[in-house]
């Protein structure tokens, strides 16, 4: 399960000197896409129920980046349109088998994209939902970058991701198993200090939420307004 490395973050708060490249992080969600709902699902549910409440609340398009096998995609209403995207082709078809197994009309469309390089206009969706993924972006400050970029002033980023610790025993115990979970296509260490600088530095972009979720509460559900 060897994948490339990338020193390319390794300035950032928080950041390791060993970080995750794009075409290793895409090899090995495409290993996991088979198991990928019996292993991830239920763990993760309470989350995205939540995040696609959040969603809900402000209405319009939405775009789900990272949308993996479209566990979150039943839980959005029907008259919404989601546009979901992955890196990750085989996470994508069992996302597409769901969406026609449950005639789930609401999803517009499923892409193969990067997350730091998205291929659609500016200011196009109310709304961008990433669920699990920022930890799993190289270069997630860049991905921050277009999920503002793509966002209509007033809407929101809604956000579910791991916050690792600040200190002590988990701390250690995160930075020591940092080496193996970027194998496996994640990070355990990403301080929140790495949202919050971000989101200082975007023009126009306030958070505006940030709710510990389940397991554990080492998750949270983050909410960030884009300004008018
Ligand atoms: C932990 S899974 C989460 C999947 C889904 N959001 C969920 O809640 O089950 C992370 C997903 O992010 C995708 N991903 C990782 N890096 C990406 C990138 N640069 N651009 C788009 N998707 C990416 C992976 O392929 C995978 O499907």
């Amino acid at each position: 399960m060897a994948i490339g490395l990338d020193s390319r973050d390794s300035s950032r708060p928080g950041a390791l000197g060993a970080a995750l490249n794009r075409d290793g992080v895409a090899r090995a969600y495409g290993r996991w896409a088979p198991v990928y709902d019996l292993v991830f699902g239920p763990v993760f549910a309470r989350g995205r129920s939540l995040a696609a409440s959040a969603a809900e609340r402000v209405g319009g398009r939405v775009l789900e980046v990272g949308v993996g096998t479209g566990l979150s995609l039943p839980a959005y209403a029907k008259s919404r349109s989601v546009f979901g995207i992955d890196i990750s082709a085989p996470m994508l078809e069992k996302a597409e088998a769901r969406v026609k197994r449950l005639g789930l009309r609401n999803v517009e469309r499923l892409a193969v994209m990067d997350a730091e390089r998205l291929e659609l206009p500016d200011e196009s969706f109310d709304v961008v939902v990433a669920q699990y993924v920022v930890t799993a972006v190289p270069n997630p400050e860049a991905a921050l970058d277009e999920f503002a970029r793509v966002l209509r002033p007033g809407g929101e980023i809604i956000i579910t991701s791991r916050i690792g610790a600040e200190r002590g025993l988990r701390k250690a115990i995160e930075h020591a198993l940092a080496p193996i979970t970027s194998r496996l296509g994640w990070r355990t260490e990403f301080p929140w200090a790495r949202y919050t600088t971000w989101a200082a530095a975007a023009p126009g972009i306030e958070i505006v939420e940030r709710r510990e979720l389940p397991p554990l509460g080492h998750f949270s559900l983050i909410r960030m307004r884009k300004t008018a």
